[in-house]
């Protein structure tokens, strides 16, 4: 593969790499957000290209950016043809149709897929001789800061080939991309796939409890998503870890610790959990279905 030049370690022969999103949704567009963020990347500068399957969902896709800066098409072949790796963002159950339009045109190409439920097996069964790396990033990607977990088939993933160095450097400006097993997909899915979603709950019902204690709105959300800010943000730069954190937050017999106890006595901690196991079986479902 041509784009692996020198088992991968070649990086110049990314700088003519030319990139494509096949499906103009909210993921693809914060997998671009993310990728212009590094300066370094100088491939996105070939132009980028991105296929849909309407007009209007194109224009509302580069919206924002350059325009002069992408090839747009509704026809997915038109754009495999012209890149080298192919972002395939489309829902689950319109990237079979997608992978059989473009099959044909994409053997010796990259293809990066953020399709949850979509095994590297199915895509391979599909486009045998392509590179196939199944991801599954969060939103947070869009400003560097997502968590990327990855899995590559076995052979791929073999350290003398370069390539799980060179998904790590193509993946590095959305955020933190980790090599994991597939088998641990649906796992991912659940804990860092929706953990947006399960902060942002968090986050709401104290916001809504702020605004019934008299807060305005506007007060309310800075109160609250600055206290979440800057929780993380003390874990991550004095490498704390959350248990401790909590533990020192918690003083005994004071009132973070009553709250805490009530916390744990209503179950908190096991809906959360039951939660995760009902988006793991779900994920899991959706794999034996694909
Ligand atoms: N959102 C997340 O937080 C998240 C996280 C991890 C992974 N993912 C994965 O990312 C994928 C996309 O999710 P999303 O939230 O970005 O969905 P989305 O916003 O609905 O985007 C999907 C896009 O694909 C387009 N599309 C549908 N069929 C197509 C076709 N045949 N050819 C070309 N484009 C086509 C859709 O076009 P229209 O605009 O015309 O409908 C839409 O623009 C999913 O597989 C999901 O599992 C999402």
């Amino acid at each position: 593969m041509e784009l692996l030049g020198n088992n991968g370690k070649d990086r110049s022969s990314l700088k003519s790499l030319r990139v494509g999103f096949i499906g103009p949704g909210k993921m693809a567009k914060a997998i671009l957000h993310g990728l212009t963020l590094d300066p370094e990347k100088k491939w996105l500068s070939n132009g980028v290209w991105v296929a849909g399957r309407s007009q209007r969902s194109l224009d509302l896709f580069v919206k924002g950016f350059d325009k002069e800066s992408f090839q747009l098409t509704l026809d997915n072949s038109e754009l495999v043809k012209n890149t080298e790796l192919v972002f395939l963002c489309v829902k689950p159950f319109q990237a079979e149709a997608v992978l059989e339009q473009i099959k044909s045109l994409a053997e010796d190409k990259m293809i990066i897929s953020v399709v949850a439920g979509l095994s590297l097996k199915k895509i391979k069964q599909i486009i045998p001789r392509c590179l196939v790396v199944r991801t599954m990033p969060n939103l947070a990607c869009q400003i560097g800061k997502g968590i990327i977990p990855f899995a590559l088939e076995k052979e791929d993933a073999q350290p003398n080939k370069g390539i799980m160095d060179l998904v790590h450097f193509i993946l590095s400006p959305l955020g933190y991309p980790l090599p994991i097993s597939e088998e641990l997909m649906p796992a991912v899915t659940a804990l860092t796939g929706c953990g947006p979603a399960y902060v942002c709950m968090l986050l709401i019902a104290l916001i809504e409890k702020a605004k019934a204690y008299g807060f305005s709105e506007v007060q309310a959300s800075q109160l609250i998503e600055d206290m979440a800010f800057g929780t993380v943000l003390l874990l991550k730069e004095m490498n704390k870890s959350p248990y401790t954190l909590l533990s020192e937050v918690k003083t005994p017999g004071g009132i973070t610790e009553a709250a805490v106890q009530f916390l744990v006595r209503r179950g908190w901690e096991d809906i959360l959990i039951e939660a995760i196991e009902t988006a793991n079986k779900k994920a899991e479902e959706l794999e034996s279905h694909l």
